[in-house]
């Protein structure tokens, strides 16, 4: 059965404090972003892969594509919030983005994974594809390393979570077409301003509730500028 895989990396890379977005931060010569890329592509069940970045990175990832000889690669402008992101992703895999020819086969699972993640592996991969073509949606997740609490306004003690009840929802997550259209069609002005969770579109306006499989430590994303140094070392140990 078809799969396509959604990449957003549309985000400005705020986090990390640097001028180039880490996504687009070169290690060893390439582009992190090629480094995900080129993970999904070399899988020959995976049919497709869109790229959303911001309008103002378009050029810059096309060059990526050819310099990188990148061939299951189409590049989508992003949004403004991560959700609308992805949902222009996902228009884009069904032939719906602005200008784009109907593409008439639309895939039949589709995996969002981030393009700051670019140490995913195949057989977690697998899993999750098949669990969402199963489910209608699927999720990785991860033990939480720290105690998570609320805070007030003023900056005191609100309560804390029962951290052993708690779990951290990482990528990648999977759908079947169906239920991820579905959810961003039906879904708010605020759910796309504010949500961060697609799982919880498609159980909110699909009534799908999303398969969770606990993932790898590999799964991290790389997110401040530290981040950086521990990714680059990932990666020459992999090429060595
Ligand atoms: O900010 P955060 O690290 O949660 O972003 C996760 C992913 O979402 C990143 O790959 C980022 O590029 C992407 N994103 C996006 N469009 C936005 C904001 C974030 O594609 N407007």
């Amino acid at each position: 059965f078809p799969v396509s895989v959604v990449l957003p990396a549309g985000g400005t890379g705020e986090r990390t404090g640097l001028q180039t977005p880490k996504q687009f931060c070169s290690f060893l010569g390439r582009p992190l972003i090629s480094y995900t890329v080129q993970t999904f592509e070399r899988l020959s069940w995976i049919q497709s892969i869109v790229v959303v970045v911001a309008k103002e990175h378009m050029d810059l990832m096309t060059d990526i594509i050819q310099r990188f000889q990148h061939r299951k690669v189409r590049v989508v402008p992003g949004g403004s919030t991560r959700h609308r992101s992805i949902w222009n992703g996902v228009l884009a895999l069904g032939g719906e983005a602005e200008g784009e020819a109907a593409a008439g086969d639309r895939p039949k699972v589709v995996i969002i994974h981030d393009a700051v993640r670019p140490f995913v592996e195949e057989d977690f991969l697998y899993k999750i594809t098949m669990a969402a073509k199963e489910q209608g949606a699927a999720g990785a997740i991860r033990p939480l390393v720290s105690t998570v609490i609320a805070t007030t306004a003023e900056g005191y003690l609100d309560h804390s979570l029962e951290r052993a009840k708690y779990r951290a929802s990482e990528m990648p997550q999977g759908f079947t077409y169906d239920v991820i259209y579905q959810a961003y069609q039906r879904c708010t002005e605020s759910d796309f301003e504010f949500g961060t969770e697609c799982l919880h579109l498609a159980l909110q306006y699909c009534g799908t509730n999303a398969k969770l499989i606990q993932g790898p430590p590999t799964l991290w994303k790389v997110t401040y500028k530290r981040d950086l140094a521990a990714a680059e070392s990932i990666i020459k140990d992999a090429l060595s």
